[in-house]
């Protein structure tokens, strides 16, 4: 018979045991997607377990609250709510989080500081890509390049037509943009070049400076409305900006204004958008983004013609989506060391 250890003694080797399997095994991490660029979930594999949902969907939240249990961190998208639930659910050994987006709604910042969870995103690195998009949408939804196209396949392409398929031309017109960040200033930068008759941004403070390099000229929200011919939001979503697009917003508008959102559809009012857009209270809007996504097939919206419809691709450039997926790994790899992430959001 082997001499028997005191409780005592039983109970300090085990908890001596368990910090030692802590200290030398590598903490886990949880993506909610399978299909990041490979080159991220590589970063995280080299000193990390790594699980991640296995199909190409948003995993559904029962899902997540049951495999982020125990985490040391979390990698997700802009389609995974984390929100006190998943947090609880994760436990208190959780690190930090890290989303493949600029856009950070989708995560309860309130709950993350409370908790003292690091929180990473991607700001920066997706800046050209989306505002390339933006000039693409506006310029497509201007020049009524869907509409035209469609009329190829269907027969309406009759003849060239003087006045047919004419569209509103950027030259000589006015430009707002409701944000004036990265993306903002970015747009602007692309606008600039066709020549608008003046461009104007909304933010809570001027930015001279960065305004002086497009000539771009702060104006209150009001006014921006009034007077522009095309409105761009371009602002994160936030509890200011929620359905600012309204009906007030859109009755303010010119009859010919073209509205695009890029931002994220949470800022518009969809149903005051649509009817504006069905009365012709303003010419058309080009959107990225609408609430929810994906749009359901009987979404009133999809009958409009002087209305297009992106499935929110903003960012969606190879190398841009390739580096966000980088971006996102070395966040959580130094979220979990203690170290200065590459972005990390201020809370
Ligand atoms: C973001 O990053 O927030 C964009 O909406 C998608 O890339």
């Amino acid at each position: 018979m082997p001499p028997r250890l005191p409780f005592g003694q039983v109970r300090n080797f085990l908890q001596l045991g368990h910090r030692i399997r802590r200290m030398s095994s590598k903490p886990s991490v949880y993506v909610t997607r399978p299909d990041v660029d490979d080159s991220g979930l590589e970063l995280l594999r080299k000193s990390c377990q790594v699980s991640t949902w296995q199909e190409t969907s948003p995993v559904p939240r029962s899902e997540l609250i049951r495999e982020v249990a125990g985490k040391d961190a979390l990698y997700c998208a802009l389609t995974d709510k984390v929100d006190k639930e998943v947090l609880d659910a994760a436990g208190p050994q959780l690190k930090c989080v890290a989303t493949i987006s600029v856009g950070y709604d989708h995560i309860d910042m309130e709950e993350c500081r409370k908790r003292g969870i690091r929180v990473g995103f991607t700001p920066d690195v997706l800046t050209d890509a989306t505002a390339e998009l933006t000039l693409a949408l506006l310029l497509a939804t201007n020049r009524r390049l869907f509409e035209a196209n469609k009329q190829v396949y269907n027969g309406g392409w009759k003849s060239w037509a003087p006045m047919w398929m004419c569209g509103q031309g950027l030259k000589g017109s006015r430009v707002g943009l409701l944000g004036f960040g990265r993306i903002g200033q970015e747009i602007a930068a692309r606008i600039a070049p066709f020549k608008p008759a003046e461009i104007t941004y909304t933010t809570r403070s001027p930015r001279p400076q960065e305004a002086a390099a497009v000539n771009a000229r702060h104006v209150d929200f009001d006014e921006m409305l009034r007077n522009s011919d095309f409105i761009v939001a371009c602002c994160a979503l936030t509890p200011q900006t929620k359905e600012i697009f309204n009906a007030s917003a859109f009755q303010k508008m010119k009859s010919n204004c073209i509205f695009i959102n890029t931002a994220r559809g949470g800022v518009v009012d969809q149903k005051a958008l649509y009817d504006a857009l069905k009365t012709k209270q303003i010419q058309a809007a080009g959107l990225d983004v609408t609430t929810p996504e994906p749009l359901p097939l009987d979404d009133p919206l999809l009958k409009l013609d002087n209305v297009v419809i992106l499935p929110h691709i903003g960012s969606a450039d190879i190398e841009t989506r390739k580096e966000m997926s980088r971006i996102t790994a070395r966040n959580i790899l130094a979220g979990l060391a203690n170290k200065e992430m590459e972005a990390e959001v201020k809370l």
